[in-house]
């Protein structure tokens, strides 16, 4: 039997750095050649598309500045990969952060840990919910 090949277009957020850019990675190995790059830090994510583009000629990426946070800035990045590639197949949540400073969890005050929650938690059911295929040519593909 013929290996398993991925096709679609995936939505990788967290994409700057770390799991975010290994799975971007991963994904291209296993055939995706379309990704939407969403993270804060759009140098790193400039830095994941030249990776990608050097293991594949066939590889396009749409790079986007997201705060995994905001309902208009996740929005804007659908958007934009919908725009360039039709619709999205795939989605992985990677972005993340702890505290800062780093600290034990009775130690954080209510603010930081609203902003962990906001982007961990809260921010993965946003680019989830925002990035759900509504069409069935696009659930097929999943
Ligand atoms: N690497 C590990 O072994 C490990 C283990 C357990 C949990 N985690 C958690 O998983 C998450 C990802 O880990 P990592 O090692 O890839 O970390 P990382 O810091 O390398 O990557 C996280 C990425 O998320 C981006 N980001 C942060 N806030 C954002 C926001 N509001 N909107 C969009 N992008 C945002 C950052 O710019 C960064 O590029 C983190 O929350 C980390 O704490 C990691």
């Amino acid at each position: 039997m013929a290996p398993y090949t991925m096709s679609g277009v995936a939505v990788i957020t967290g994409a700057a750095s770390g799991m975010g850019r290994a799975t971007a990675l991963a994904f291209a190995q296993e055939g995706v050649t379309r990704l939407v790059l969403a993270d804060l830090n759009l140098d790193g994510l400039h830095e994941t598309e030249s990776l990608l583009k050097q293991t594949s000629s066939d590889i396009k990426t749409v790079a986007v500045r997201t705060d995994v946070s905001d309902e208009a800035s996740v929005q804007n990045m659908v958007d934009e990969g919908v725009k360039a590639f039709g619709s999205i197949q795939y989605c992985v949540n990677s972005a993340g952060i702890t505290s800062s400073p780093r600290v034990k969890t009775a130690e954080m005050t209510a603010a930081s840990y609203d902003r962990v929650l906001g982007v961990n938690l809260r921010g993965v059911l946003v680019v989830s919910a925002s990035s759900d295929p509504t069409d069935a040519e696009a659930r097929a593909g999943r």
